[in-house]
């Protein structure tokens, strides 16, 4: 079997980051390269190869994927929704044409697997909002939304007329505790737990009652992997997975972290970051992702809090 000589794009960022450390316990450091338009730092720098990349550069993408003979790509490189919303023509450019450029260097080069992720923005308010459906109306409103859409589709072109194996899921919003949020719509689900233990308040940016699907990383690392390794075969709705773990509402989550902080106090401001989340689903249908290569999360709400407190508050 060929050696795996994997290139994951945007490393520095929330998925990226701890993505890395994964790919690299699994397939030996050396052969994990992690890029970023950013500087590359800490653990990342320290475990194996790094170097910085600017997606939107074509010439700079093929020739990194040359120098370090890469056959796998995890592009977390992207903008995402709130800063999209603020910065729509970066957006665009970040995440239609960084992704164009890693789709034709895997077919110029021919490469193996690509992971390109897709997101919850994809639907908008027309969409189904409870058990949104895998085959729905995407009619999204946010330009991070749009791009995302627009990489769906062209992620599933060249599939079918290029021959590149890409394969993608709709991340929910993703809860972690190793690298921040990168200026998305859910990030308040991850800045409450920061604030929880650090503070003691938390001014939240949505209402109390704003419901949106959520992902503890560790199953968020399980099912990008699991789905880079699945079966091609088996694969039908390979660019685009619903993908499905915690569904909670904002009071929800302030409720199940009083569990641990009693006094935890929480008022709600919501912000421009509202209308997006109002746009999005409340519940996610991933029965295709749970047929098609096996997928099904272990995190629930309670295990995912007392687990992210337990890391921030031993952290001081
Ligand atoms: P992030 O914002 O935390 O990280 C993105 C990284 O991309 C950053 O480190 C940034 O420096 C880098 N970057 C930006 N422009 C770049 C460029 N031109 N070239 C190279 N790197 C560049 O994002 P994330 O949360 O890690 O998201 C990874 C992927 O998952 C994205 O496609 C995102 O849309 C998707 N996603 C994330 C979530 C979530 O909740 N985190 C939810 C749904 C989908
Ligand atoms: N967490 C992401 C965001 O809020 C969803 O794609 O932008």
């Amino acid at each position: 079997m060929t050696q795996k000589k994997v290139l994951v794009t945007g490393a520095m960022g929330q998925i990226g980051s701890e993505l890395t450390g994964e790919l690299r316990r699994r397939y030996g450091s050396e052969n994990v390269i992690a890029t970023d338009i950013r500087k590359l730092e800490g653990k990342l720098a320290e475990s194996g190869p790094c170097d910085i990349l600017d997606v939107t550069d074509r010439a700079a993408v093929f020739a990194l994927i040359h120098k370090y003979g890469v056959n796998t790509i995890y592009h977390m490189a992207a903008i995402l929704s709130a800063t999209g919303e603020k910065h729509p023509s970066l957006c665009w450019n970040v995440n239609m044409n960084g992704s164009i450029n890693i789709m034709d260097a895997a077919v110029e080069l021919d490469l193996g697997t690509v992971i390109i992720p897709s997101s919850i923005a994809v639907f908008g308010p027309e969409t189904p909002r409870f058990d949104t459906p895998q085959e729905t109306i995407l009619k999204p409103k946010s330009m991070y939304g749009v791009t995302k859409v627009c990489g769906e589709l062209l992620s599933n072109y060249y599939v079918k007329n290029l021959g590149v194996d890409i394969r993608g899921v709709r991340y929910p919003g993703i809860i972690s505790s190793e690298t921040p949020p990168g200026g998305g719509t859910t990030d308040y689900a991850v800045d409450i737990f920061y604030k929880a233990v650090e503070e003691g308040r938390y001014t939240c940016f949505v209402k109390e009652d704003t419901m949106l699907p959520m992902m503890y990383m560790p199953d968020c690392i399980k099912a990008t992997i699991d789905l880079a390794e699945a079966d091609k075969e088996k694969l039908i709705h390979c660019c685009e997975y619903n993908l499905s773990a915690l569904s909670f509402t904002a009071g929800d989550l302030t409720a199940e972290i009083r569990k641990h902080i009693p006094d935890f106090e929480v008022t709600y401001e919501p912000d421009f970051r509202q209308a997006i989340a109002d746009t999005w689903p409340a519940s996610i249908d991933d029965s295709a992702a749970r047929e098609e290569w096996g997928w099904k999360p272990d995190w629930d709400l309670e295990n995912t809090t007392r687990d992210m407190l337990d890391k921030l508050q031993a952290r001081g």
